[in-house]
């Protein structure tokens, strides 16, 4: 981002930073990262509007860590009843207990933030801090910036809405490694910079109060200028939706043929098409070793197979499914049995284009020799 951008988001914040009971009148002031812990681990899953109450009444319970590491669990969990996702009240104790005991002696100086020697305070670096329970990258980013203003970054939903929205990318950083990197990477450029504390936290704000899941206000953004979405006016196609990502689904395909060239179709029980009459198929690993599947065995025995080929892969989307299949044709000695349950049927070779008539058992059929 542009430093001219950053610097009119700053401005944007620091005209329209809400009052809120984590957030210090003084917004350059360093705050104890005790409180943005708390505060940070309530806003995972929380609105801001319940958190500021939870909060408030905790703090004047738990004020600091030694407090808290203090207190028995039940009274813990009942400070917290009503956030939902109790498994955050009980890593809280559990982190608090861990810093307490031991980290006690072995902290680092922490930067002024608080003089008070005899008081423990959490870890200065984001190593020793995700490694203490229930603190992810996120936390420890939110820590380290909001209340040692130290160049860390932070990647929430509101920061991921917004950079899919400015730079127009269609995939989101749960897709792979490589879309959180990209992400993260921009988060990364916002925070080197010694107000990495304030972009962090705008950022955070503006996802929340202007650059809405719904209806984002792009007219009073600071950012708009920079922002793809906005200038080609397409801010309701990013980010995109979860329905819209592709997952890929690799198989199998198993056309099994009998002595009189006739080919098993199954109806039910199968990943796709569970309305209907097709090949059947499975998940399997991309070069899944050779030999007859166990899968097949529902069909037919082992020993009367005179024959198995992989006889190639095919690609094919079936909804969010990006699939690639292997096709295994599997001959057996037998003739096809005449009586057959009524999820399974023998069809015909030659009629099989007609049968199965949808393209992915097309395309597994298309692989046999003639
Ligand atoms: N959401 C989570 N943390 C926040 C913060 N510090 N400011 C604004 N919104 C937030
Ligand atoms: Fe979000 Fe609109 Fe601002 Fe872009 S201009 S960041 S879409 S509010």
């Amino acid at each position: 981002m542009h430093p001219q951008t950053l610097k009119k988001l700053r401005e944007w914040f620091k005209k329209n930073a809400a009052e809120l009971p984590w957030r210090p009148a003084d917004l350059d002031a360093p705050r104890d990262p005790y409180a943005v812990w708390i505060s940070e681990t309530m806003l995972q899953q929380t609105q801001v509007s319940t958190v500021r109450d939870y909060f408030i009444r905790w703090m004047k319970r738990f004020p600091d860590v030694e407090t808290l590491a203090a207190a028995e669990e039940s009274e813990v969990f009942r400070y917290w009843q009503g956030l939902g996702y109790y498994s955050r009240a009980r890593n809280i104790l559990k982190t608090a207990r861990i810093v307490v005991n031991s980290h006690k002696d072995c902290l680092a100086p922490c930067k002024g933030v608080r003089n008070d020697e005899s008081k423990t305070t959490l870890p200065t670096t984001r190593k020793e801090l995700e490694a203490l329970p229930g603190i992810g990258a996120y936390t420890a980013g939110a820590i380290l910036s909001l209340a040692y203003h130290e160049r860390e970054a932070i990647l929430d939903g509101n920061l991921v809405r917004i950079f899919s929205r400015i730079y127009a990318l269609d995939f989101l950083p749960s897709e792979s490694k490589v879309a959180a990197e990209t992400y993260w990477n921009y988060a990364r450029k916002i925070a080197d910079s010694p107000k990495a504390y304030m972009h962090n936290e705008a950022l955070m704000e503006l996802g929340r109060t202007v650059c809405k899941v719904k209806n984002p206000d792009c007219a009073g953004c600071p950012l708009q200028s920079a922002c793809r979405a906005a200038t080609e006016n397409r801010t309701a196609e990013y980010p995109p939706s979860k329905k819209h990502i592709q997952k890929d689904w690799h198989g199998t395909v198993l056309v099994i043929e009998s002595a009189d060239h006739k080919i098993l179709a199954v109806h039910g029980g199968q990943k796709f098409f569970k309305n209907q009459f097709t090949l059947p198929h499975f998940e399997s690993p991309r070069n899944a070793t050779a030999g007859i599947p166990a899968q097949a065995e529902v069909y037919i025995n082992a020993d009367q197979v005179s024959h198995v080929q992989n006889i190639g892969k095919f690609r094919h989307g079936i909804t969010v499914h990006k699939i690639e299949c292997d096709v295994l044709h599997i001959q057996i000695n037998k003739k096809a049995p005449t009586k057959t349950a009524p999820e399974i049927r023998w069809i015909q070779r030659e009629l099989a284009q007609e049968f199965f008539a949808n393209s992915f058992c097309l395309k597994a059929l298309a692989l046999l020799k003639p």
